[in-house]
Parts: structure tokens; sequence; C-alpha cells
């Protein structure tokens, strides 16, 4: 990916196959978010393929690109809400988009999300009358509401208490567990990348230096070392 003269990045190539749970770790600036946005179709690549079930996104027209995102859901760094909206209606906002208009099997699949997060009861409440961590789990409530297939998750527990991460962590493992969901998580929190993920792929000057199960790369792989060790600059 490139924008102008600023190449972001230039040797990106993995796969995941269904059900992985892979962590993806790497300075600050070095285009983690902008990779998740190329695989939820959000942005082009300048050159180079983005396979999503199947299909290579940059060829994909803007209503076929539309039928693969819904399978795939990401939960944003800053998990925006909207504001003027209950916490009932942002979660239910995407349910709604699906085509669902069933009340009471939106009513229900929002209560059930919202025990999931720790946050029953919540419903009436706006946005702006929650904590920044109540309004993430919120965030992830919302983006996990479709059961989609594929979940991108950008920083999702940044900033949130020891009991709040670890909620969020158990979330994405239960998800895994119960659904199959394949998710691919940015973070810069090694104790949550090693609860959430058995696959780390990290990135740094625009190309992937490694890409294989935590243990093994913390033991063998001088860039996943020193990345643990807090060596790597921001880019
Ligand atoms: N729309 C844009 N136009 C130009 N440059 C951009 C644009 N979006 C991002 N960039 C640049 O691309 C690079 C990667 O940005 P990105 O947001 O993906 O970083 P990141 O790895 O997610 O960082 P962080 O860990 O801080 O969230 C940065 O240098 C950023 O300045
Ligand atoms: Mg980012």
């Amino acid at each position: 990916m490139q924008f102008g003269s600023t190449v972001v990045h230039r040797d990106i190539s993995f796969a995941l196959d269904k059900g992985d749970t892979v962590t993806l770790l790497g300075p600050s600036g070095t285009g983690k978010t902008i990779l998740l946005k190329l695989i939820i179709g959000l942005l082009q690549p300048t050159r180079g393929d983005v396979w999503v079930m199947g299909r290579n996104l940059p060829q994909l027209t803007e209503d076929e690109l539309r039928l693969v995102r819904r399978h795939v859901g990401m939960l944003f760094q800053g998990a925006a809400l909207f504001d003027s909206l209950s916490v009932f209606e942002n979660i239910a906002y995407g349910l709604r988009e699906t085509g669902m208009e069933d009340e009471e099997q939106i009513g229900a699949i929002v209560k059930e999300q919202l025990e999931m997060i720790g946050l029953p009861g919540i419903e009436r409440k706006l946005p702006g009358q929650l904590s920044g961590g109540q309004r993430k789990r919120v965030g992830l409530a919302r983006a996990l509401a479709t059961n989609p297939q594929i979940m991108l998750f950008d920083e999702p527990t940044t900033g949130l208490d020891p009991t709040a991460k670890r909620l969020i962590d158990d979330v994405i493992v239960r998800m895994n567990k119960k659904y199959g969901m394949t998710s691919l998580t940015v973070t810069h929190d090694l104790e949550s990348a090693r609860r959430i993920s058995d696959r780390w792929i990290l990135i740094h000057d625009g190309s992937v230096v490694a890409d294989g199960r935590p243990e093994a790369l913390l033991q063998e792989n001088p860039e996943a070392i020193d990345f643990a060790h807090g060596n790597w600059k921001d880019e």
C-alpha cells in the first residue's frame, strides 16, 4: 500500500485458515490499521491481491464487495459509536442492515451481546453516559452481533483496566471456540496476544518479519525477541 510517495507495505503476504486466531504485531505507524482496512475492502491496495473467502477484493464491484463484507466484521481502533443513538440502537444497527426486522429477535440478540460483554441492562443508555472502556465493549458487542465469520480487531483492549481486558480477550476466545470465528487482532499487549492467539505475525518496515507460534518465535526469532523486549522503534 502506498500513499503518494509514502510506501506503507512493501512485502506483506500471509494466509489465514478458517478458525485461525492470529495476532498482528508491529510498531506504531507500520501499517496495521491500513492492513485491516484492506482486508475489509475499505481501501484499495496500490498493488497486489487481497483474497477474502475465495474472492480477490481489488477485482470486485461495489455490490460484490458488499456481499463479502457481510461476513467480515471490524472493531475499529477507538470503537466509534453513534452518539445520538442508544446502546440498543447502536448494537441493533448492524442487524437491521442485514435485513433483520423481527424486533423480538433483535432485542434478544442485543440482550445476549450485552450479557456477553459484562454490561447487562444498559440498552437505554447513550454512549455519552458510558466510560471509555464501556464504550469500547459496546463497540465489540455491535461488531459481534451479526456473528461474522471473520473478525478484525484493532487494538480491542488498549486503555482498558485488567479486568475489562481479560473480559474482551475471553470474548474473542469464546467466539472462536463456539462459532469457529476466524480472527485477526492488532494489539501492542503481549499478554493479550498470548491469551487470544496461537499464531503471531510481526510486521516491520512494511514487511512480514516473523510468522509462527508465539513460543517458537520468542525462542528463535531475533526480530520477535527484540520486539518482546521493547526494542522496536515507532515508524
Ligand atoms: N489516508 C492516508 N493518507 C496518507 N497516509 C496515511 C493514510 N492513512 C495512514 N497513513 C500512513 O500510513 C502509515 C500506517 O498507518 P496505520 O494507521 O496503518 O499504522 P498502525 O500500524 O495502525 O499504527 P498504530 O499502532 O499507531 O495504530 C502511517 O505512516 C500513516 O501516517
Ligand atoms: Mg493502528
